[in-house]
């Protein structure tokens, strides 16, 4: 285990509130303006999967707020260049979660531990479902030992909605009987049994958010494995043609990657008598299909060419909707960016990165360099 980046002594100057103007880059990014000021915050947080695309905004957003944060990560599919800006303000802790003891360290004095870090990938998993649940069930396992005996206040958990699997009702709502249909699926949920079991058998406060197709800058797009909004986004920016694997009639509920955040945020903040045990959806409650998505972005990107179409990939699910009630009953959670919004800075932020070619250079991602 590497120990990397240093702690913060003291709390940034750099604390804004919703309304204020300087949060938004030139970039159009918005890592922090949608974000709710929650009040002084000097609690300390454990993410693991840090050098993720949504890990790494976490830690801004806490950091902004005024929380130590401390970052668990192996780089498996993190990015040193995510952290690039923060590194200097946050305890980052290089390790695998199959690492108990590197996890029993980085748990100490922890308050609330936000559990990003996952192989995130239907087809993956499909392809090697011992990985996928070695990273997926042994690694939150792993985790939630360590958090136990640390004592820590709470685990928030980046749970799935991939969880309900092919089932025709919409909108998913966290009452209805799972259904998970790939091996990844079948890891998040029993991932979620054991955040619940933890709660029922050790008191240790747990909560898991089933996220839906979260989406947003700093999602990596070069993977085959990528989320499809980030590998469109920068295939069309390209001026490639993307490809719909099926008939494009496949719809999600796509979420902001800062709604997301927000809900972790009020998910800590929550009385434990409320949340504690829970499984609650975190979406937008809309749902796009995959062709109209594809129209969309061609508007707001300008790309004047053509989709390509492959064959439809196995364990997908056809169509995704979030019941989003009850996070607003349990957090006040409300989703504040809107899918054209979220794509719309999105967008800005892979122009913004097209035009820096340290961090589009995927060599000199894989050296590290821009660390
Ligand atoms: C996504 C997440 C998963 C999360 C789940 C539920 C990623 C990589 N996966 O899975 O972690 O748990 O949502 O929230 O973010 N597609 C194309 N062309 C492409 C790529 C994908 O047509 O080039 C299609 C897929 O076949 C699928 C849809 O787009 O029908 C969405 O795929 P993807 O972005 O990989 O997400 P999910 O499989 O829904």
């Amino acid at each position: 285990m590497h120990l990397l980046g240093r702690r913060r002594s003291s709390p940034p100057a750099n604390v804004h509130s919703a309304s204020c103007p300087c949060n938004t880059s030139a970039a159009g990014e918005s890592f922090s303006d949608a974000i709710l000021y929650h009040g002084s915050s000097m609690a300390t947080y454990l993410i693991t999967g840090v050098a993720g695309f949504i890990g790494s905004t976490l830690a801004r957003a806490l950091l902004a707020q005024g929380g130590e944060v401390r970052g668990f990560d192996n780089f498996s599919t993190g990015k040193r260049e995510n952290l690039a800006d923060i590194l200097d303000r946050i305890e980052l802790h290089e390790a695998d979660l199959l690492d108990l003891d590197a996890l029993h360290q980085a748990c100490r004095a922890v308050d609330y531990v936000l559990h990003e870090a996952a192989i995130p990938s239907v087809p993956r998993s499909v392809k090697d479902p011992l990985g996928n649940n070695r990273a997926n069930v042994d690694g939150t396992l792993n985790l939630l030992v360590a958090s136990r005996d640390a004592k820590v206040k709470r685990v928030i958990y980046a749970a799935s909605s991939s969880a309900y699997g092919d089932t025709p009702t919409l909108p998913k709502r966290e009452d209805m009987q799972p259904n998970p249909i790939s091996p990844y699926a079948t890891a998040k949920l029993a991932s979620e049994y054991y955040m619940a079991s933890f709660y029922r058998c050790y008191g240790l406060e747990t909560v898991s958010l089933r996220y839906f197709n979260v989406f947003g800058p700093r999602q990596d797009p070069a993977s085959p494995y990528s989320g499809v909004l980030a590998k469109f986004i920068t295939q069309m920016l390209q001026g490639e043609p993307p490809t719909i694997f099926g008939d494009g009639k496949q719809s999600r509920d796509f979420t902001y990657v800062d709604n997301v955040v927000e809900a972790n945020l009020l998910a800590c903040k929550a009385e434990g008598k409320e949340v504690a045990g829970r499984v609650l959806n975190v979406a937008t409650g809309q749902r796009m299909d995959l062709y109209q998505t594809f129209q969309i972005l061609k508007r707001l990107i300008g790309y004047s060419g053509e989709v390509k179409y492959g064959a439809e990939r196995a364990g997908d699910v056809k169509h995704s909707l979030a019941d989003i009630s009850r996070a607003e009953q349990y957090l006040g959670y409300k989703p504040k960016v809107d899918f054209e919004e979220g794509l719309g800075r999105t967008i800005a932020w892979y122009r913004n990165r097209e035009l820096q070619p340290q961090l589009s250079n995927p060599n000199a991602r894989a050296r590290g360099d821009s660390c």
